[in-house]
């Protein structure tokens, strides 16, 4: 099955390089939303516009880009090739070729895909970032807590060695892309959400 691993990678890769939060916030007449707040193409950083139909449309897509590139692939070729989707979809939405390569934090693409490659998993993901986002008012510190408790769901409410790797591999690259989020939480100068942005300089 080398060939369908790789054209879902593939497949996975065009769907997660599609920089959402920039099409529409373009679209919307804002510019370019990375020379903007933190210059993510997240919808974290769409808020910081002050839309938040922006912002939620940005979160939907992107999530619903990873879970269906999940879906899709799992549909044509079953699971363990769905799984190579999964891996395609938050690359792309990482590093998308369309952006020289320099792409989103990868927080919503990853929920997307975890709640379609199994669901209880991407839920409690899903409840672990609204616990904390709702308690500290801090998106990223909610990606870094939700991504780092993934490989737990995945071995203790799915039991699947393979989504545990999955899930930690995706969680340790997803920490790298917070690194200036990380700086800032220890330096107490990150923005909480919907706290309007700056434009950078
Ligand atoms: O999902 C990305 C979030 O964790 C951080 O976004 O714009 O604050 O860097 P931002």
């Amino acid at each position: 099955s080398g060939p369908y691993l790789f054209a879902s990678l593939l497949a996975g890769y065009l769907l997660g390089a599609i920089p959402f939060g920039i099409v529409l916030t373009r679209l919307a007449g804002y510019g370019d939303l990375r020379k903007m707040g933190s210059g993510n193409i997240g919808a974290t950083n769409v808020l910081r516009t002050g839309r938040k139909d922006l912002a939620a449309a940005t979160l939907i897509l992107d999530a619903g880009k990873g879970a269906a590139a999940v879906l899709l692939a799992g549909w044509l070729y079953g699971p363990d090739i769905a799984l190579m989707a999964a891996y395609g979809a938050v690359l792309g939405h990482l590093f998308p070729v369309w952006l020289k390569f320099r792409g989103g934090k990868g927080v919503a693409t990853t929920l997307g895909v975890h709640i379609a490659i199994a669901w209880p998993m991407g839920l409690a993901c899903c409840a672990v970032w609204l616990a904390t986002a709702v308690t500290t008012r801090f998106s990223s510190l909610a990606a870094l807590i939700s991504m780092a408790s993934a490989p737990i769901w995945a071995w203790y409410l799915v039991h699947d060695v393979q989504l545990v790797q999955f899930a930690a591999i995706i969680a340790v690259v997803v920490w790298f892309k917070h690194h200036e989020n990380i700086r800032r939480l220890i330096k107490g100068e990150e923005s909480k959400i919907g706290q309007k942005g700056k434009p950078r300089v």
